[in-house]
């Protein structure tokens, strides 16, 4: 046993696993900077302060915040979701509104680890400040369908709600307590304890003695004022506009306490039901004011990477992973060749690998062969006497002898064509 290991909740992605994360941001890129989203890089932590906007009553804030006192006192915690901090830094660098940005990276909660749930989790995600219309809403839940459609997903549905404005959510939360006090002796001890801090949680509960007291309780369709109800009707209009499928969930309340009107969730129906959501999001007018900004309104979602490609890993699409190599360099004789020819050709855009510490060829071969390379460039002291090298397609073991001068063009005509790196000079 060596002596360390990941911490609970952490995780190394390996290789392949590693580049299909990076295939999977270069597919998210894709779609969302198609919109005219640009990249944001925000930091890893920020003054606890920003994230206790997030909701005093959600685990996120009482029991999973990573926080602590750095040496020069200050209170900082390491983000768990994006969303608080891009608000903090639009409030801090005000830039021209509407503001599209997306963003990739870690999240850290101190949640009971288990499969899809970790305490270091990746998600990317956009936002955007600045518009209440809806059909931004339309657009940013478009965006999001798009991407897993382009990851090949076929099992994730979308479930849309509206939790209405500030004081419809507020009338809401006082009937639901209402409801709940009533039925309080129905209710599981977890719940009744969510009660007390906030009866919205009291929604999200899976255990089975809860089920039919929520299924009386009321909903907020009640509660919504016009302007919300025109709002998300909206919404709908444009979702079905674009013929994304959607169910109306009126239960669906979200774990974080900024939303307002819209929110919307992805669940694979691939995932086992414990950890279904692959993602979420919705509006969050007041955010960027809360954090002592300009009344800006919000809208945007993050996407849950680790539990995507789990997603992907039980319906088996998405298996990208890093691009094969195009050449592995064996050279038996004193190495200085396939240090010239490792480097001219990755300056040409080939991927190249090659063996070091002098191996016997039958051992640098056999490397060769597990490399996945298409060719292997071998290098005998006959070829390095003629500036040559002999080039041995691995697929179809067929071998030519080629001047070194040659070597660029002679692999493009068996692995295809490249684009040369930018080169400073
Ligand atoms: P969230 O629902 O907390 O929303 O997280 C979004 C997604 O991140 C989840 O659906 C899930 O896929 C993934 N996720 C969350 N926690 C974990 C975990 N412990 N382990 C693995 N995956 C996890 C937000 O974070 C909001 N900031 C989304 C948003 C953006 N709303 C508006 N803009």
């Amino acid at each position: 046993m060596p002596s360390f290991q990941t911490s609970p909740g952490t995780r190394d992605i390996l290789p392949p696993q590693a580049g299909r994360w990076r295939a999977l941001n270069a597919v998210f890129a894709g779609v969302v900077e198609s919109a005219g989203f640009e990249c944001v890089i925000p930091p890893m932590f920020e003054d606890l302060g920003v994230f206790l906007r997030l909701g005093d009553a959600t685990d996120v804030v009482t029991k999973e915040m990573y926080d602590f006192e750095d040496k020069g006192g200050r209170r900082v915690a390491l983000r768990p979701e994006h969303t608080a901090g891009i608000c903090r830094s639009f409030a801090q660098h005000r830039p021209t509104t509407p503001w599209k940005v997306w963003y990739s990276g870690s999240n850290f909660r101190y949640e009971k680890a288990q499969a899809g749930r970790y305490r270091q989790f990746d998600q990317v995600g956009i936002e955007v400040l600045g518009s209440t219309d809806a059909l931004l809403d339309v657009e940013v839940i478009s965006l999001g369908w798009r991407f897993f459609q382009e990851l090949g997903m076929s099992s994730v549905l979308l479930m849309v709600n509206s939790l209405g404005d500030l004081a419809d959510r507020e009338r809401y939360i006082d009937a639901l307590r209402a409801y709940f006090v009533t039925h309080s002796e129905s209710l599981s001890a977890e719940s009744r304890a969510t009660l007390e801090r906030n009866p919205l949680r009291v929604l999200d509960s899976k255990r089975p003695q809860d089920k039919s007291v929520i299924a009386g309780a009321p909903t907020i369709n009640d509660f919504l004022s016009d302007e919300a109800r025109e709002h998300f009707s909206l919404v709908c209009r444009g979702l079905d506009q674009l013929s994304i499928p959607y169910a109306v969930n009126t239960g669906l309340v979200r774990g974080l306490d900024y939303y307002q009107r819209t929110v919307f969730e992805f669940v694979s129906t691939a995932l086992d039901s414990a950890q279904t959501a692959v993602g979420g999001g919705g509006r969050y007018d007041g955010l960027v004011e809360d954090l002592g900004g300009p009344a800006t309104p919000g809208v945007g979602f993050a996407m849950g990477v680790d539990r995507t490609l789990l997603a992907c890993d039980a319906e088996g699409v998405f298996l990208a992973g890093d691009a094969p190599l195009d050449a592995f360099i064996i050279d038996v004789t004193d190495g200085f060749a396939a240090l010239r020819i490792a480097d001219r050709l990755r300056a040409a855009g080939f991927r190249v690998d090659r063996a070091f510490d002098g191996r016997s060829m039958k051992a640098q071969m056999k490397v060769a062969d597990r490399s996945g390379a298409q060719v292997a460039i071998i290098i005998g002291s006959d070829e390095a006497a003629a500036h040559s090298c002999t080039l041995r397609d691995l697929g179809t073991s067929e071998q030519r002898l080629v001047l070194e001068a040659d070597l660029v063009e002679n692999l493009s005509a068996l692995v295809g064509s490249r684009t040369p790196r930018r080169t400073t000079s």
